[in-house]
This record gives structure tokens, C-alpha cells and sequence, in this order.
């Protein structure tokens, strides 16, 4: 069962900030989810195909994801687009944009 209900708990951007410098450090990052609405990568792909989303605007109509900091959407857009769920670099909106 995937979850329907963000929580939308405020995350402040210093918790994806930490993750930075241990990218830039060459150290294992493993970035897998949206933060704020506490939802895979991996249960969004599967609600995407489930639905048909390809798009974020598409998914957000069938389940909360990604709508509190926004962090997280290069992330899913990049999701979706390839099926990637799980990422070991730092994605910017310009990475994948909408
Ligand atoms: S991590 Fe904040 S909206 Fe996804």
C-alpha cells in the first residue's frame, strides 16, 4: 500500500545541504526518496506506471509526493523518466527540468 497522505513536516533545506558535501567528497550518497511526504522513488515509479503518470504534475494528482520543499523534483522527473530509484549525486532543478 503506498501512502496517500503527505505529511508535509517541514525539512529544512540544511538536511539535503548535509548531503552535499559528502558527494563532494566522494563519500556514498543514496538519495531514494522524497523527504517531506516520506514516499520512495521506488513506490512513486510503481504509482506511475500503475495510473500511467508521466509527468510530476501527472503523479501529484494520483498521490502526494513532492509537494512540500520541492527538493526532490529533479529527482522524480528524472524518475519517471528513465525509472531510476535511486541516485548517488546531487540532481539540481537544471539537471532535469520540468
Ligand atoms: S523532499 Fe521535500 S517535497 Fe520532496
Amino acid at each position: 500500500m503506498f501512502p496517500t497522505v503527505c505529511s508535509r513536516r517541514f525539512v529544512s533545506p540544511s538536511l539535503f545541504s548535509q548531503a552535499v558535501p559528502l558527494a563532494r567528497d566522494s563519500s556514498p550518497v543514496r538519495i531514494d526518496r522524497c523527504l517531506c511526504c516520506e514516499v520512495s522513488f521506488a513506490a512513486a515509479r510503481a504509482r506511475a506506471e500503475r495510473v500511467g503518470a508521466v509527468s510530476l504534475v501527472a503523479l501529484q494528482s494520483h498521490m502526494d509526493v513532492g509537494t512540500g520543499c520541492g527538493l526532490c523534483h529533479p529527482y522524480l522527473r528524472r524518475c519517471l523518466r528513465t525509472g531510476e530509484t535511486v541516485f548517488t549525486s546531487i540532481l539540481e532543478e537544471d539537471d532535469e527540468p520540468a
